[in-house]
């Protein structure tokens, strides 16, 4: 469950002790990035640099506008990855929401020029060397579809409950996970936001609960408050 990869890139900087680290997400898109990041990361800051400096050399918001909404609709006929990657970097908020009908619907943000290139290019090598220097599998897969080995730590950061209608149009079935979370032979911590519905998953009644606070979450930004937020991390172990 790759989403924007930050748990995923925390992972790998700062817990040493594993052996190999396997990410997977059933969207291709995230998938094809970190692929992308791994393989060729001067590339795909080539692709936003020079989408980047197009964007910018436009007069006004408005035409700024024009050719993001002209990408988006790119993007919704091709689902390229690099584009995806480019939208994100400049759409409000950098927040990724879907529509009904599965296209991607995230306005521009109006009166910003988007990430500076300069910084996501130090991003991309920062993450390409953490990438590169560990044995990381990266798979397209769903989490029910992995063959996990003994003594596999699985981290789980499903989408939200509350959130699934307005981000994802893919479904997410809660009975099936709560099918996965009775394993009983592997190590499992999945997140969730403060206020999910108890009984959408029953069988985390059986796991410890540790309540983390912050103030980077997707629903602050959703409703533009700053308030602390806090989200529930579930451990087996
Ligand atoms: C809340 S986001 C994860 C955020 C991520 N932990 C981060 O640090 O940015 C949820 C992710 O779950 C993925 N997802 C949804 N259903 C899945 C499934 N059955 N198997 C694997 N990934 C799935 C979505 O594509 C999305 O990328």
């Amino acid at each position: 469950m790759v989403g924007g990869g930050s748990m995923f890139f925390y992972v790998l900087e700062n817990i040493q002790d594993i052996q190999d680290y396997y990410i997977s997400d059933r969207n291709p898109i995230p998938i094809k990035l970190l692929q992308n990041l791994k393989e060729s990361p001067n590339t795909l800051s080539k692709i936003y640099t020079e989408f980047w400096n197009t964007i910018n050399s436009l007069p006004d918001d408005e035409d700024k506008e024009g050719f993001y909404k002209r990408m988006k609709d790119e993007f919704n006929k091709t689902n390229d990855p690099d584009l995806f990657y480019c939208l994100n970097k400049v759409c409000y908020n950098g927040m990724i929401r879907y529509s009904k009908d599965g296209l991607f619907n995230t306005p521009f943000h109006k009166g910003r020029t988007g990430c500076l290139p300069k910084k996501v290019i130090q991003k991309n090598t920062q993450l390409h060397n953490l990438i590169s220097t560990k044995n990381v599998i990266i798979q397209n897969s769903s989490y029910l579809d992995i063959d996990y080995k003994e003594n596999s730590l699985v981290y789980l950061d499903p989408p939200y409950p509350s959130l699934i209608k307005e981000f994802y149009h893919w479904d997410f079935d809660f009975v099936l996970l709560n099918k996965f979370l009775k394993r009983t032979d592997i190590k499992i911590a999945i997140s969730m936001g403060q206020n999910y519905d108890e009984k959408l998953l029953p069988q985390l009644n059986q796991f410890k609960k540790i309540i983390l606070s912050g103030y980077n979450s997707s629903h602050r930004r959703l409703n533009n408050e700053n308030k602390v937020v806090n989200e529930l991390l579930f451990i087996n172990y």
